[in-house]
């Protein structure tokens, strides 16, 4: 597919001009409202770049954004001011935050707006007709956007995290005004393209997080590409179940069983080794101080708390050999946390791994974290982002670019 660039926008002139950009500013949040506060940054680290740009180039910006899952409606939990703060501190230019979506406020501010500064629109999820199932409620809304750009105005996609989604503001907006792909996207699509064209071998994959039922595709698409896949996280029990071992209380989707057990066997069949765990951390209750102790992979419900016992990370000797193979990879991908990460007892497996990658790029292969909890799971962990080849912004998004899917917010940007 062929994009119009921001560098084709700016060579044709933003200043004087109201441009509209769909950023990813959707971070995680710790703490209660009024004091909700930004626990990793990164999306909007890599939200700047773009917006300095436009910036300085003289164009009045106009950020589309969402927060999570509101339902249709205002909900102060959901508000982007904890994320347009932390924008402000890193900014070099004016930032404001308008107190609605396309309405009055927003209007008014869209209006006041001068060059070289930026507006930011309150959470587009605060209004149902964003994520509305029906084209006319969608198109209705992304009209009420593209309004707010006038005339003149341009549209710029730089929300990678984003593009999975046939939103108003990813989506349908691109057919109201010139739309163009911003440095963002480009630069998370180059490093996709890599892992799908042509990788350099060995390629091992690193799958974890909780359900197996969301990495379903991306497993289904990475058999026979991949030439190793090492599977930890909460999704690793269904696998465990598949090969007939008891997994006590332990996370399990037993309807995906018998697809697991398929994927195990087609695996080697088509040049793709499942490397699973041989040991967990089995912990007595799903807590921060529970009581855990090792087993064995293949006997969790005969370990220390018997079948209420609960898998909460890889064992340590799982970590070595997670690592071993990582060490030997010349690509690696990694999405999903080994563990409950966010425990200190169950983050061990998740550093290894995160450590591994780090070793693994240090030697020259080419590492990539894949979004959403894994990047938040290595910045938490003390880790840099320069010690990966890339920490892609998008955790949905880039698996449904792994799975072959097509992505809605880059189709509405190609040009013929
Ligand atoms: C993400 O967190 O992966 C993106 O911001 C998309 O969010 P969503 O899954 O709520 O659409």
């Amino acid at each position: 597919m062929a994009y119009a660039t921001l560098d084709d926008l700016l060579a044709e002139g933003v200043r004087g001009r109201r441009v509209l950009v769909r950023s990813d500013l959707n971070v995680p949040l710790e703490g209660e409202v009024p004091s909700l506060k930004v626990t990793d940054d990164g999306r909007v680290r890599a939200s700047l770049p773009v917006l300095r740009k436009l910036s300085e180039a003289g164009a009045a910006v106009i950020v589309m954004a969402h927060l999570g899952r509101p339902k249709g409606a205002p909900e102060e939990k959901y508000s982007l001011a904890p994320a347009v703060d932390v924008l402000r501190e890193l900014a070099d230019f004016p930032v404001s935050l308008a107190p609605d979506t396309t309405g009055e406020g927003a209007r008014a501010a869209a209006a006041a707006l001068a060059d070289g500064e930026v507006l930011v629109l309150e959470n587009v999820r605060f209004d149902a007709r964003e994520t509305s199932k029906d084209d006319a409620e969608r198109a209705a809304f992304a009209r009420e956007m593209a309004q707010l750009a006038g005339e003149d105005g341009a549209y710029v996609d730089d929300a990678f995290g984003a593009v999975h989604r046939r939103h108003a503001s990813v989506y349908d907006i691109a057919s109201l005004l010139p739309a163009y792909q911003g440095d963002l996207v480009r630069a998370e699509l180059v490093v996709l393209e890599r892992l799908t064209t042509d990788p350099q071998r060995p390629f091992v994959v690193v799958l974890g997080g909780s359900k197996v039922s969301d990495k379903l595709a991306v497993i289904e698409n990475l058999i026979g590409t991949a030439d190793r896949i090492l599977v930890g996280g909460g999704m690793v029990f269904t696998f465990l179940a598949a090969q007939g071992h008891e997994v006590g209380a332990s996370l399990l989707e037993e309807d995906q069983i018998d697809t697991v057990r398929g994927y195990l066997e087609r695996g080697p069949r088509d040049g793709t080794q499942f490397v699973l765990p041989t040991d967990i951390v089995v912990a007595e209750k799903f807590a921060a101080d529970a009581g855990h102790s090792v087993v064995a992979a293949d006997a969790i419900a005969a370990g220390t708390y018997g079948a209420s016992g609960i898998g909460l990370d890889i064992g340590p000797v799982t970590g070595a050999d997670f690592a071993a193979n990582i060490a030997e990879a010349k690509t690696v991908f990694w999405n999903g946390p080994m563990g409950v990460f966010e425990f200190d007892a169950f983050a061990d497996g998740t550093r290894a791994v995160a450590q591994a990658l780090t070793e693994a790029q240090a030697d020259g292969a080419l590492t990539v974290v894949g979004g959403g909890d894994s990047a938040a799971a290595v910045r938490g962990l003390g880790f840099a982002d320069d010690q990966f080849g890339h920490i892609s912004t998008g955790g949905g998004a880039s698996l449904e670019y792994l799975e072959g899917k097509e992505l809605p917010g880059l189709t509405a940007l190609a040009r013929d």
